[in-house]
């Protein structure tokens, strides 16, 4: 990301160069014996990433009920850099804060139908006065009825709102601690423009914003073509963490010149070379396949492999019924369903549609003579390039062999269509590029929403003609506590934590290691206070403790950089520098230890940077 390596606003790092508090502010919340850190062994069998388990045992969060999570000091300290990041770089774009309410009224909700779009994860209540509310899950509706109020002229515009605050989301399976948590903290902006070119700009200020974040958060991330889902809106991307615990799934060519979400991504239809990839089949024949409807069951029991199916979908959309007919061995995307079917969503049919359409009882539904039952077929290219398939027979119990696209059921039709319907899968290639397959977290998403909220709720401003036009927007979400987890989930090893230095708790631990050798603590504690007058954020590890249980409490917590300070080495006039990451310590003499010490933390913010 070379063009990026560079911050170009006047924020940069220097920023945590800036003084820290003077000494007497500094007490108390900087000795470890004062701060309330309960690191712990075990953890419950529900932790089952490592970010989860180790925020739990280096004591950064717990759990009060399913996902939801209290911060204690340490964990609260990472938040508080991070949202510091975030302020700084949001305000240098030219966004203001601002603090919109948590309680919104569900009316907002119904009038941009997105009661419905989000109803499953709608946190809402009646109140006293019998009036339905929702705890944000975002704020679309609520920024948009502000600048509709607010906002009456071209002149006031562009303008970008934006907050850092609680989101709820009934979120139907919590997981992996706060990477996926019921309650959360988000930074939501909100751009308002008068023209398209302005939104873009908007949007790439944005864009550019964000990845200056994430760089100076160190962290390693992709950004993605997305969906933008039950969001409204044309362009959209996500910043994507790589990494085994994240439930999305990015779809990308070697050199990442190409990355989307799974949802959105691209296939290369096969080459017409291979259609169809055999001789022509003989005519159709029904098999007895009883009660046997899943493609796992059709193929034990006729013998077939899933390649050799294809299979037959009943969605609907807007009253509409929708056929759609994808290889066995693939997996429908009902984006790009709704995508091809010209709706905004799709569903999978109930059971009486299915059985109306199909005239048999569910998962016998098939191809031949089905185009003619729907409101549109709509085929994906693999299905539609296979010489022959195993399909339903429309009768309850029958399947049918040698059913050739094109022969025994239509591709082309006034409601047929041919199109990419599918899931990536390995072995899929997009203009012409092999396609490779990632795990990755979600920590930011930004989007062209264009006028579909200010036209629902009345956002409009008069141009320089005099015209009323709706504000063009955009909105922009980061997941402040995923950023924590997913640096936790890139750093880290058995033993703790190892934070990037921009978000870590401090940034340097003293360690005395003989509480009872006045040398040993003075020495500490002059080198702690001497970081701390450099605005260094410093942890003094003053408990009368074992040197093994300090070295351990610090592994786990992970603070990037330790000085520690010990009988033996002071003999020889020497302290230990290490960084978190390190195998073995480096000795350096007492008087040299602070400017040493400064000197390995620039290099760890130049990471960060
Ligand atoms: N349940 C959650 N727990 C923690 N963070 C979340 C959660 N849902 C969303 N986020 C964060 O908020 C950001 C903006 O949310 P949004 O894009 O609306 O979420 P989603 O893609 O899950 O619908 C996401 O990029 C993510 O970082
Ligand atoms: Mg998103």
């Amino acid at each position: 990301m070379p063009e990026f390596g560079v911050i170009s606003t006047p924020i940069n790092v220097d920023l945590l160069d800036s003084p820290a508090p003077p000494a007497r502010l500094r007490e108390g919340t900087m000795r470890y014996s004062q701060l309330f850190i309960p690191t712990v062994k075990e953890v419950p069998a529900e932790a089952e990433t490592p970010s989860h388990r180790l925020m739990i045992r280096a004591g950064l969060i717990r759990r009060l009920a399913s996902g939801t999570y209290t911060y204690l000091p340490l964990g609260w300290r990472c938040l508080k850099k991070i949202m510091a990041i975030v302020r700084q770089e949001m305000d240098a774009a030219g966004a203001q804060e601002i603090c919109l309410p948590i309680l919104q009224p569900m009316e907002l909700w119904q009038q941009t139908g997105r009661d419905v779009v989000y109803k499953d994860i709608l946190c809402h209540f009646t109140d006293h006065h019998g009036r339905e509310n929702v705890l944000a899950p975002t704020a679309e509706e609520v920024v948009t009825v502000l600048a509709g109020a607010e906002i009456s002229s071209y002149k006031q515009l562009p303008i970008n709102l934006y907050q850092i605050n609680t989101k709820f989301r009934d979120e139907f399976r919590p997981r992996f601690g706060v990477l996926r948590s019921r309650e959360f903290l988000m930074k939501d902006a909100y751009s308002f423009d008068a023209t398209a070119d302005g939104l873009n700009e908007s949007y790439r200020k944005m864009y550019d914003a964000y990845r200056r974040i994430f760089d100076r958060c160190g962290l390693k991330y992709v950004v993605v073509e997305a969906e933008s889902g039950g969001m409204g809106g044309t362009d959209t991307e996500e910043f994507m963490v790589p990494c085994s615990a994240g439930e999305d799934v990015i779809v990308h060519t070697e050199d990442y010149s190409y990355a989307a979400n799974i949802e959105k991504a691209e296939v290369d239809p096969p080459p017409a070379a291979q259609r169809p990839s055999t001789e022509p089949a003989g005519d159709p024949q029904e098999v007895h396949t009883p009660d046997v409807g899943s493609i796992e069951a059709v193929c034990a029991f006729l013998g077939t492999e899933p390649t050799e199916m294809i299979k037959t979908l009943i969605y609907t959309a807007g009253g509409q019924t929708i056929a759609a007919l994808v290889r066995g061995d693939h997996e429908i995307n009902e984006n790009k369903l709704a995508h091809a079917a010209g709706s905004e969503a799709v569903a999978l049919a109930d059971e009486e549609t299915i059985v109306r359409v199909s005239g048999a009882k569910v998962g016998f539904a098939g191809p031949i003579g089905l185009a003619d039952k729907v409101d549109k077929l709509i085929v994906d290219h693999a299905a539609a390039a296979m010489a022959e398939g195993v399909t339903g027979a429309n009768k309850s119990d029958y399947h049918v062999r040698s059913v050739v696209p094109g022969r025994d059921f239509p591709l082309e039709g006034d409601n047929v269509k041919v199109t990419d319907i599918r899931n990536a899968v390995q072995g899929d290639t997009y203009q012409d590029c092999e396609l490779h397959f990632a795990r990755g977290i979600e920590v930011g998403h930004v989007f062209k929403l264009g006028t579909k909220y200010s036209q629902a709720l009345g956002a409009t401003f008069l141009d320089e003609g005099g015209q009323a036009k709706p504000c063009l927007m955009g909105c922009y979400g980061i997941g402040i506590n995923r950023i924590l987890a997913s640096a936790i989930e890139l750093g880290h090893d058995e033993n703790g934590c190892i934070l990037p230095v921009s978000i870590a708790p401090f940034e340097v631990e003293v360690i005395p290691l003989n509480n009872d050798k006045p040398e040993v603590v003075e020495t500490a504690d002059r080198i702690y206070q001497q970081l701390g007058d450099a605005g260094v954020d410093v942890l003094l590890d003053d408990r009368d403790a074992r040197p093994g249980v300090k070295f351990k409490d610090a592994d786990l917590i992970g603070i990037p950089l330790r000085v520690v300070v010990g009988e033996r080495g002071l003999k020889d006039g020497n302290v230990e520098i290490k960084r978190r990451e390190d195998a073995k310590p480096t000795p350096v003499p007492v008087d040299r230890a602070v400017a040493e010490a400064q000197e390995v933390l620039k290099e760890l913010r130049r990471r960060c940077s």
